[in-house]
């Protein structure tokens, strides 16, 4: 009925490739890829244009009477190749990926209210397969029937590095070790929250990509896939 179509779900660590992946995977078979943390990123960015979160105060009851005014939505860019991320209608891809919100992103993800609220979108998204999404509880909680799940490590140093150049690539002014503390302050509250936890799903194969190319990668990826699709 669904001429096949799996649900692939990616966690794993922050900067770890996952969405690199995700994006490689969904285009090659003609899925739909959608990056879950977007979606707290943007939440955490209505936050902060609101005055409910700065590096003085959280006011989260604020922020959870609010929820039912934010509605995040993606649209494909043909041009970039994927979707980009809209709140309330306006298009927020730059504004959510700064070092600011990823400072902030792991405390409103703490948030049930708001963990609940996201992961039932992205099980709409999800219900007739054909999708690729990544973020830190989706072969746990969001689809835990995924048919092919993927856990994404590689070291902090690495991770910080390639996050690092993203930035300055983009010509964000920032410092090597300001983006590592964040790395490993991410790693700590994603891993340690106790709602929905990053953790890997008994049944998700685990992927190092520390000293593993790109395509390298891609190639071993497509391999599992190919295996599951065939079943
Ligand atoms: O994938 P990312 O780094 O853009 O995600 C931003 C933050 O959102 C991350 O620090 C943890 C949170 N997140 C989450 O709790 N659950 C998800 N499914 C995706 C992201």
């Amino acid at each position: 009925m669904n001429n096949n179509k799996i649900t692939i779900a990616i966690d794993g660590y922050s900067s770890t490739g996952k969405s690199t992946v995700a994006k490689q995977l969904a285009k090659h078979l003609g899925y739909i890829y959608v990056d879950s943390g977007a979606m707290y990123r943007a939440v955490t960015y209505y936050a902060m244009i609101h005055g409910f979160i700065d590096e003085h105060q959280f006011n989260k009851e604020a922020l959870i009477s609010n929820l039912q005014s934010i509605e995040i939505s993606f649209k494909f860019n043909s041009d970039l190749g994927f979707a980009e991320v809209y709140l309330n209608g306006e298009n927020v891809e730059k504004q959510i990926r700064t070092l600011e919100v990823s400072g902030f992103v792991s405390k409103v993800a703490t948030l049930p209210e708001v963990r609940s609220q996201l992961v039932k979108q992205q099980q709409k998204m999800g219900k007739d397969k054909g999708v690729v999404m990544d973020g830190r509880d989706i072969g746990t909680v969001v689809f835990p029937d995924a048919e092919l799940k993927l856990f994404m490590s590689a070291s902090a140093e690495t991770r910080a590095k390639r996050r690092y150049k993203e930035l300055i690539d983009r010509g964000d002014d920032v410092r090597y070790e300001d983006v590592l503390r964040n790395v490993e302050e991410r790693d700590y509250m994603d891993t340690n929250r106790a709602e929905s936890p990053l953790l890997k799903a008994p049944d998700a194969i685990n992927f190092d990509n520390s000293n593993m190319t790109r395509d390298k990668q891609f190639e071993a990826i497509l391999k599992l896939v190919d295996k599951v699709i065939d079943k």
